[in-house]
């Protein structure tokens, strides 16, 4: 039987996964280990996504504005993406997982540069479930690096269309996202998507990303089928 598209999951979904540095200080440890438990988090929530039939995952690992944060937070995060995209290509093969990069290369350390590079090369081929690792990405960023990047290419003669555009952002095979999800109480954005957020139903938990698990994934779910998506037009 096909499935009506009420049940279907969604095509693509987009996290926020905030609430790591609380989680530690709640339990006495230092921040960092609020990142290393939320990178375990993020694992186990690619592995339901992925179960489920969701299509594209972003992950908002490291926003352009967290270079803000303290040196040695900034260096242990870096550090761990470096590491878990070097030992874990098994994690994303064996699902069949494609990883693609979304923010700026440039401002990235090049040790990361190269492991992104490396890990897209070598899930080029998957077609699983796509992971978006936002690593030094912004909303607003993303947005004039693809302007600038339509005007170089085609002139600045040439009009810019939404489509157009859209060809020029980061990871252009990512569509619109249709649910985001942000952990950790706040309901804001945080420049997280913002051209990919214009439909998006949004979706607010108040855990700590690092005790997010599989049940709490499938409660957005089941938000999500809740939700009479209109898209500006009238129901029928
Ligand atoms: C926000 O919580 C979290 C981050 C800025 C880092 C998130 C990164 C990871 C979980 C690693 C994921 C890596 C991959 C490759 C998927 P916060 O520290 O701002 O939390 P707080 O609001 O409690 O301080």
């Amino acid at each position: 039987m096909t499935p009506s598209p009420d049940s279907l999951p969604p095509s693509h979904i987009g996290i926020i996964m905030d609430g790591n540095g609380r989680w530690a200080t709640s339990k006495g440890l230092p921040r960092t280990a609020g990142h290393k438990e939320g990178l375990e988090a993020a694992k186990r929530i690619v592995a339901a996504a992925s179960d489920a039939g969701v299509r594209t995952l972003s992950l908002y690992a490291f926003s352009t504005e967290n270079w803000r944060r303290a040196e040695d937070e900034v260096s242990f995060l870096m550090g761990l993406i470096c590491t878990h995209l070097r030992n874990q290509y098994d994690f994303y093969r064996e699902r069949g997982l494609r990883v693609v990069h979304s923010g700026d290369l440039d401002g990235l350390p090049a040790k990361v540069r190269r492991e992104i590079a490396r890990v897209e090369k070598d899930t080029s081929e998957f077609t699983g479930m796509t992971v978006n690792l936002l690593i030094n990405y912004g909303g607003r960023d993303e947005i004039i690096r693809a302007i600038t990047a339509h005007r170089d290419a085609l002139g600045p003669e040439t009009p810019i269309t939404e489509e157009s555009l859209s060809n020029y952002l980061d990871a252009p095979q990512v569509p619109d996202m249709d649910l985001m999800i942000r952990t950790g109480g706040e309901m804001r954005l945080s420049n997280f998507h913002l051209w990919r957020a214009a439909y998006a139903e949004f979706y607010f938990s108040d855990a700590y990303w690092p005790d997010w698990n599989e049940k709490d994934f499938k409660k957005a779910l089941t938000f999500f089928h809740s939700r009479q998506r209109r898209f500006g037009g009238v129901p029928k």
